[in-house]
């Protein structure tokens, strides 16, 4: 096995650590942000490259392209007293070049190998234009549809999350092959590594050397995605169940498989900041976790202490940060002005501080900094290649998730002679790309979904126009109709929590119109979160959730309206009936008086006197062309002992399922626990395996789900130690979060 870099370098690091000024240490922790659009003197660009010279700098943000790196990355190395090179950071968080489906997307194909596409090329595009760290994967847990940064995250599962932020990580640091890691080992305690003491593998991301690796960050920790009212950078106020339970299991899993950074969150945590969270950074990442990578603030968040109320000024602000384990302050730069004197009047250790810094140095040496800090200018890829646009296409065919189609109005017709009119203000529009898209967005516009069409079936007559007269027109003229609507790209993601989400403007009037015509037709959403569709879902015959796809989004659509790819995507997130809902999630726990599905007229039961009881679809839920039947779980033994779990035993359950249908397809079996009887109440509900199956017309198989301890069991608030109790569990399994059929165990 090739020698582990940091082992190579840590002489070096020791080295450069014993001729340091505490100036020039502090420099390895300040990140500095680029700002392309300003002229000489804009943004913090002549401060970065005084202090890249003055050896006052440990990173830049936003600065991206080869030669740009290197000219700043020429200072660093060769003028500064130590010659220590920069890192370079950006935003790669669904693409570089290539825009993926936006990660809420992503989370819907059941498919962890979609984040691994999406991570494989961003990090090779994103590494040969300069690039060696990206602020991604996020992992925020998030049952707030309002907050417009769900479009980030994974939705509102712990367990689908973790899934994802362990592939997205393996695949931008470039540990997936090697590893053996092929994103569809789904064992929570591998994952978590919760029941083996918590402590990460140093095998696992330990080389990020090479031209296609990038560092990951496991963002924001955390708790942000439960900002109060979907507001963002809200407060958060969280049980310390919830918080072990529901919100770090995500971080636990990027831990493990070797994220080489993370980043604190806006929010506070039960009034204390994230980024001067003591027992958060120090004690529950660092320590209990034996993370052994590089902290960053979010972008001034040390500042930020100071508008939370938490620090008094900049010098306290910066103080309590390194404190509480904070090891880099990105674009403020309270810790590069203020650490000297605080390091003097011993309100900072120099142990802490050397701490940092070495954290910080490794990672630079974990990529091959120390070796080679530039970048191979004449390799820098300059677009998206036919290669990654298919990778991006079928990803975005993965993700859709169609949410009803009555009658079989989906998949469209093309065959020869009839006509289809696609309106709606997203059927000719290049705005598919989603939030947080990289710097393709503005060089490379997304296909439109009427382009793909026309392109896909040249023998239909296709009829065009964004809405008003003319679109009612069209679709009355026409044999079917497809209704492309949405939200922008930039009514999702940060700063663009939404208080109504319904479909703006006059779109749902549109859908009413056409409705009105008695021409069938099918709805097509793009769209960065799930959106409240009460006002005209019963009157479209047909519903496809194709979010915010990327830059192949309009082909991706063709592909699965014209059913040449089946869709097999489900819901990550519930899909509420109103805003009053929320916060609404499969996985909550009963109460004394739970509402009865069977009897909604039931007095004096969880619920609302104006709305029926429950989401207008639940999470996991997603149709196919063809139909699947999941039949009831098989287990060898009813029974298995918690010491033989806790020792490493296992629980096989066998779930057959069958495509009853005429067409190939895929289905998402889903494994759900329930403990009935526990000694803090449990969700009704948890998901703990997934998997996606493809299955030809008429076709069956057997999915076996591995379950052991981590499975079982739960988080202990306080240790976070896995707690297993004996008793019942209920095994659901089911092609949905509802409808499930099940199993009872023992644990003993
Ligand atoms: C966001 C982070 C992001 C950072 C740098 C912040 O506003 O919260 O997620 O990585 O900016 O762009």
């Amino acid at each position: 096995m090739a020698q582990h870099p940091t082992d190579r370098h840590s002489a070096l690091i020791e080295d450069l650590l014993a001729q340091m000024t505490p100036a020039e240490k502090f420099g390895q922790l300040q990140q500095l942000a680029w700002n392309g659009d300003t002229g000489p003197g804009g943004g913090q660009n002549h401060l970065a490259e005084a202090a890249a010279r003055e050896g006052r700098l440990g990173s830049v943000l936003n600065l991206v392209g080869a030669a740009h790196t290197n000219a700043l990355q020429k200072l660093a190395v060769e003028e500064s007293r130590l010659g220590i090179p920069l890192l370079f950071g950006f935003d790669v968080i669904h693409g570089y070049w290539t825009t993926f489906p936006v990660p809420l997307a992503q989370a819907a194909s059941f498919d962890p190998q979609v984040a691994v596409a999406d991570a494989r090329t961003s990090a090779r595009e994103a590494r040969s234009n300069g690039l060696h760290w990206t602020f991604a994967p996020m992992m925020d847990v998030t049952r707030e549809p309002r907050w417009g940064r769900i479009a980030e995250s994974c939705g509102e599962d712990t367990y689908l999350t973790a899934r994802f932020a362990a592939a997205k990580t393996h695949g931008y640091q470039g540990t997936a092959a090697e590893q053996g890691y092929d994103g569809a080992s789904g064992d929570l305690g591998d994952l978590l590594r919760a029941d083996a003491g918590g402590a990460p593998d140093a095998a696992l991301g330990a080389d990020l050397y090479g031209g296609d690796r990038l560092a990951a960050c496991a963002k924001h920790f955390a708790g942000y995605g439960a900002v109060e009212g979907g507001r963002d950078y809200n407060t958060v106020d969280l049980s310390a169940r919830r918080l072990r339970n529901v919100y770090l299991p995500p971080f636990a899993a990027a831990v493990r498989a070797g994220a080489a950074t993370a980043m604190a969150a806006f929010n506070t945590v039960n009034g204390v900041p994230s980024h001067a969270n003591r027992p958060l950074l120090q004690g529950v990442l660092k320590d209990e976790w034996g993370f052994d990578g590089v902290v960053v603030s979010d972008w001034g968040g040390v500042d930020e202490l100071i508008v939370h109320g938490f620090a008094a000024d900049g010098a306290d602000a910066a103080r309590l940060a390194l404190g509480a384990g904070l090891d880099m302050e990105m674009a403020g730069t309270h810790v590069g002005d203020h650490g000297p004197a605080l390091l003097a009047a011993g309100l900072v250790g120099q142990g802490r501080l050397d701490d940092a810094v070495r954290r910080v140095l490794r990672l630079k040496a974990r990529l091959g900094l120390f070796d080679d800090p530039y970048t191979d200018e004449a390799a820098e890829i300059a677009g998206p290649t036919a290669e990654s646009r298919a990778a991006a296409r079928r990803a975005a065919a993965r993700c859709a998730v169609l949410l009803k189609n009555d009658g079989g109005v989906l998949p469209l017709d093309r065959s020869g002679g009839g006509s289809l009119a696609v309106v709606g203000p997203y059927a000719d529009s290049a705005d598919l790309h989603g939030t947080w898209s990289g710097p393709g967005e503005r060089r490379f516009p997304a296909v439109s979904v009427l382009a793909a069409l026309r392109a896909a079936a040249p023998e239909l007559r296709i009829e065009h126009a964004a809405g008003g007269a003319a679109a009612v027109e069209a679709v009355r003229a026409a044999d079917m109709a497809l209704v492309v609507v949405g939200e922008q790209s930039a009514l999702s993601g940060e700063a663009s929590s939404r208080a109504d989400i319904t479909l703006p403007g006059g779109q749902e009037e549109l859908i009413a119109q056409v409705a009105a015509t008695g021409r069938p037709f099918a709805v097509a959403v793009v769209a960065g979160r799930p959106l409240v569709t009460e006002r005209w879902i019963e009157r479209a015959p047909a519903v496809l959730l194709a979010w915010h796809g990327g830059l192949e989004a309009g082909p991706a659509l063709a592909d699965v309206l014209f059913g040449d790819v089946n869709p097999g995507g489900k819901l990550p997130v519930t899909l509420p009936r109103s805003v009053g809902q929320l916060p609404l999630y499969y996985n909550h726990e009963n109460t004394g008086r739970p509402a009865d599905p069977a009897d909604p007229a039931k007095p004096y039961v969880t619920g609302y006197l104006d709305q029926p009881y429950g989401p207008r679809f639940p999470f996991g839920h997603g149709l196919s062309y063809t139909s699947f039947e999941v039949s009831a779980p098989r287990t060898a033994a009813g029974s298995v002992a918690v010491a033989d779990l806790l020792a490493g035993a296992r629980v096989e359950v066998a779930v057959p399922v069958a495509n009853t249908g005429a067409r190939d397809g895929d289905e998402v079996v889903q494994l759900y626990l329930h403990d009935p009887v526990a000694s803090v109440v449990r969700p009704v509900h948890e998901l703990r395996g997934f998997r996606r199956v493809a299955l030809g017309a008429g076709e069956r198989t057997e999915v076996v789900f591995s379950l052991g301890a981590a499975e079982f069991g739960f988080l202990a608030d306080d240790t976070g130690a896995l707690v297993l109790e004996p008793g019942r569990i209920d095994v659901h399994v089911g092609g949905d979060s509802q409808r499930t059929r099940h199993l009872a165990l023992t644990l003993v």
